[in-house]
């Protein structure tokens, strides 16, 4: 089938998102001018059952049918440890998750045909033993929440005390009440530890009460209940996005011990080598009778309470919990660390280390959150999303940023770009102190993308695309090994960090270590090419997107490497001049020649830019515009995502995008950019943008927001807001989209508050949305706390505190003093364009060569 449409996408409904994020009612506003009835979104969440509340998610029904996403949902981390939303009794759940950053298992990736080069050694995030389990019965009746007669039932998750609390009044068969509260939490303040309480009372009679407080090994143990050995969460099938499974021992078992109320287990991965330590710890409180028997085995331990029940007589429960890993540190050692964890949790108190829970968030919240006065459901939505890159970065230090955090197994628990260009931008300005040790995370792995780019016959360093080890373990090249880009995205996150925070120290000691590394290997991988004047290329790589992979002169890559050569070179330049003594030492370290820094600085001036005159647009790179467009708006629903129905090689055929690509590069490079370019590219990509992959919406929304397209950029926002609250892609089961949840700051703060960060200063062009009254936000630059308040008609800054700065707003330079509110007064804000996208030379367009772009859907198999 061929046809020439003119738009491919359904861009015609007035700006549709291909995801159809939202079911928004199509705009009719004329093309241009204010609207009196901006555009109202049906709100996503059942209400009944997931009420507003600015400050939790509360779920007010227990939901069988959709257990695999609420328990991530519903999930407690601190970056080091996760704990799936499973509930206490341990009985029903689609994934039992406890996760460790970092804890991994090894394997061999075997390749039908290998190469030189290709990612050998698979690595796969294990899921580690669980401590959640606390099992109650009653008149020797299981609680089992999927048959219980409940009457009440509440859970919530709270974004200030960082608890996840369950409140139930059981009915049991016989006809007793009884409550039943528990609270779950991952302390922020404590890496390796958890804590949780259970408080049961009989509201009507007495009756005999069994609690077993369980800690299992789920990776390799049975599970009492249905039987299934190492249920350690889906395996892929054809989703690359799931985890592979490991099918045999994991965790050898290597010390196990029980007594006084303390069990602690010990384990070896058996690939890795890694080792583990878990440790519990129980006190009762109760004036009824009660006997406990304690037992450890290799893959369980066990603390059961007998209780003679009486009724209105409070029982309560409370289980500490650690963990500890390692790469080489004994176990025995491990359950040393544990049981010191536990001891001083034990000294502390449970409501001791509440307060000191409540007390981080409280500091967090002070620098993180952003507000939406009077829209309390998009608010609780944002602080969900906020409140998620905290429990996936707060503690994780030397560890990376997973893609699912620690909350569920995607992606085998590995670290992609994804922390530098989508959570790096908000840890900057919200939590710079993890921001620095995200990027210590990489100067970390240095030396393994050393060897890496030995390998691939490159100078310099090539950082693994996707990894936990440092090493590369993307078994497909072309969509993995091929993203060079990531490079270029480290040293970018880390130019912007150096510049918000002034950190230098971190730049001279490991920043312009990475900066070096990465401009080596640009300079290498690309080509100089002579045609009258001299260009610099960048072949056989893969941008973001990657349904089109291994293409020359991709423009992502292209303007990215650019960024990094040019700041490779100015900053080598700059500490020759400013601290001779510094630059000698790296310059020794690293065996820098001047020469090859005044080659970085050439290349970077000389990168090839592709630009089609004929269409107007960038092509994403030197082919794309060749190709046919894939016809989204003619592929059937159940063909979505492309990835899953279509061989990669049908989808590399076509103009079609998994996710944004040129359109990031007009974001995080917009300097680089003209108005009227920003917008040709933004209309000519957006249609053809299928939004496949979460990390799509968020910068579409912030370029929407850039080129006028204000309702457009509300509804990519609301994509990607509630890409996991409402299960957008249908994944959510497999974890938090980390990314994601980055890039709803990204697109409240740059999108709709038109921050920009570039030549060292902060310039904002604002763009509320119409429907939106306020918003607000905080940001950390150098050594000022600021508060944005966004309003329709200004904009006002205050120093929370800290000394006074300068910003620009539009072509006005503000200064901003402490102790006075500053208000900027806006006329407008921005160019509004209604309606649709459009219309742009795609489809009916002509290329350079005079041949006519058309559009069609390839035949399905079963069609
Ligand atoms: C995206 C990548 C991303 C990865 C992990 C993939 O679907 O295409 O850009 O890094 O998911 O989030």
């Amino acid at each position: 089938m061929e046809a020439a449409v003119r738009r491919p996408n359904g861009a015609p409904e007035a700006g549709r998102v291909n995801a159809d994020p939202w079911n928004f009612e199509p705009s009719t506003e004329p093309e241009q001018g204010p609207s009196d009835a901006p555009p109202q979104a049906e709100d996503p969440l059942d209400r009944t059952r997931f009420p507003i509340d600015e400050w939790r998610l509360v779920e007010t029904d227990y939901g069988p049918a959709d257990l695999g996403t609420t328990e991530t949902l519903f999930s407690v981390a601190n970056g080091y440890l996760g704990m799936r939303g499973n509930p206490e009794e341990g009985r029903d759940a689609h994934t039992h998750g406890t996760f460790v950053n970092g804890f991994h298992e090894t394997w061999q990736i075997r390749h039908a045909e290998d190469a030189h080069g290709f990612a050998r050694v698979g690595q796969t995030i294990v899921n580690v033993p669980d401590t959640k389990v606390m099992k109650v019965y009653v008149d020797d009746e299981p609680l089992n929440l999927a048959t219980a007669d409940l009457d009440e039932y509440e859970r919530s998750l709270d974004f200030k005390t960082g608890v996840l609390r369950r409140k139930v009044i059981w009915r049991t068969s016989a006809g007793k009440r009884v409550q039943i509260n528990t609270t779950r939490m991952v302390s922020f303040a404590q890496r390796h530890l958890a804590i949780m309480t259970m408080d049961i009372t009989m509201l009507d009679g007495d009756a005999p009460i069994v609690i077993s407080s369980q800690v299992l090994n789920r990776q390799d143990g049975h599970d009492e209940y249905s039987g299934v050995t190492r249920s350690t969460g889906a395996a892929g099938g054809n989703d690359p996005r799931k985890q592979e499974s490991l099918d045999r021992r994991v965790l050898d078992p290597v010390s196990q011990s029980a007594g006084d109320g303390r069990i602690t287990l010990g384990y070896r991965t058996h690939e890795s080598r890694m080792t583990l330590a878990v440790g519990v710890d129980h006190s009762m409180f109760t004036d009824n009778d009660y006997s406990e028997q304690i037992s450890a085995e290799p893959d369980s331990g066990k603390l059961v309470y007998r209780i003679n029940a009486r009724q209105g007589m409070p029982i309560h429960l409370e289980k500490l919990v650690a963990y500890h890993t390692s790469q080489s540190v004994p176990v025995r050692e491990l359950i040393d660390r544990c049981r010191r964890t536990l001891d001083r949790a034990r000294e502390q108190g449970v409501e001791s280390i509440h307060d000191d829970q409540r007390a981080w968030l409280n500091e967090f919240w002070r620098s993180a959150d952003v507000e939406l006065p009077k829209q309390p459901a998009l608010q609780q939505a944002v602080r969900w999303n906020l409140f998620q890159l905290a429990q996936a970065s707060a503690r994780a230090e030397a560890q990376g940023i997973a893609a699912k955090g620690v909350t569920g197994t995607g992606y085998s628990g590995h670290y992609f770009w994804d922390t530098e260009i989508y959570v790096l931008p908000f840890l900057t300005y919200a939590q710079p102190q993890a921001a620095r040790m995200a990027l210590r995370f990489r100067y970390a792995m240095l030396d393994a993308a050393r060897q890496r780019a030995e390998e691939m016959a490159q100078l310099g360093a090539l950082f693994p695309w996707r990894t936990i080890s440092g090493e590369e373990a993307s078994a497909y090249y072309a969509a993995g090994t091929a993203q060079y880009h990531i490079d270029a995205d480290i040293a970018y996150a880390l130019v912007k960090y150096v510049n918000a925070t002034g950190d230098l120290d971190f730049l001279l000691h490991e920043g312009v270590e990475i900066l070096v590394e990465t401009a080596r290997l640009w300079a290498d991988l690309g080509f100089w090419r002579t045609n009258g004047t001299s260009e610099f290329h960048i072949h056989s790589v893969t941008g973001p997107d990657e349904y089109t992979t291994v293409v020359n002169d991709n423009l992502f890559t292209n303007v990215m490497a650019r960024f990094n050569l040019a700041h490779a070179a100015e900053t080598v330049t700059e500490l020759k001049q400013l601290n001779p003594e510094a630059y000698a030492r790296v310059a020794k370290r690293l065996s820098l020649r001047d020469n090859e820094v005044e080659e970085w600085a050439r290349c970077a001036e000389g990168m090839y830019i592709p630009f089609d005159e004929s269409l107007g647009v960038h092509p994403q790179d030197m082919h794309f515009l060749e190709r046919e467009v894939w016809d989204l708006e003619h592929t059937p629903a159940e063909k979505r995502p492309l990835m899953l129905h279509y061989h990669p090689l049908v989808l590399y055929r076509f103009q079609v995008l998994k996710q944004a690509d040129v359109v990031l590069a007009l974001f995080l490079q917009g300097e680089h950019f003209t108005a009227e370019e920003k917008r040709a590219d933004f209309e000519y990509y957006d249609p053809i943008t299928t939004g496949d992959s979460t990390l799509s919406a968020v910068v579409q929304s912030i370029m929407a927001a850039e080129t006028g397209y204000h309702d457009l950029a509300l509804r990519y926002f609301y994509a990607g807001l509630f890409v996991d609250l409402d299960d957008r892609h249908g994944n959510t089961t497999d974890g938090v989209h980390v990314a994601s949840a980055g890039g709803v700051w990204s697109a409240l703060v740059y999108g709709f508050g038109g921050m920009r960060d570039t030549g060292g200063e902060l310039t904002f062009e604002p763009r509320l949305p119409e429907s939106w009254p306020e918003l607000r936000f905080r940001l950390r630059w150098r050594e000022t706390r600021l508060l944005v308040t966004l309003r329709r008609d200004e904009i006002r800054f205050e120093i929370l505190s800290g000394p006074a700065m300068q910003v620009r707003v539009g072509e006005q330079q503000v200064d901003i003093e402490p102790d006075e509110v500053c208000r900027v007064p806006l006329s407008g804000q921005g160019e509004r364009r209604r309606g649709e996208i459009g219309p742009g030379p795609l489809v009916g367009g002509r290329r350079q060569d005079g041949s006519l772009i058309t559009a069609s859907v390839p035949r399905p198999r079963d069609q």
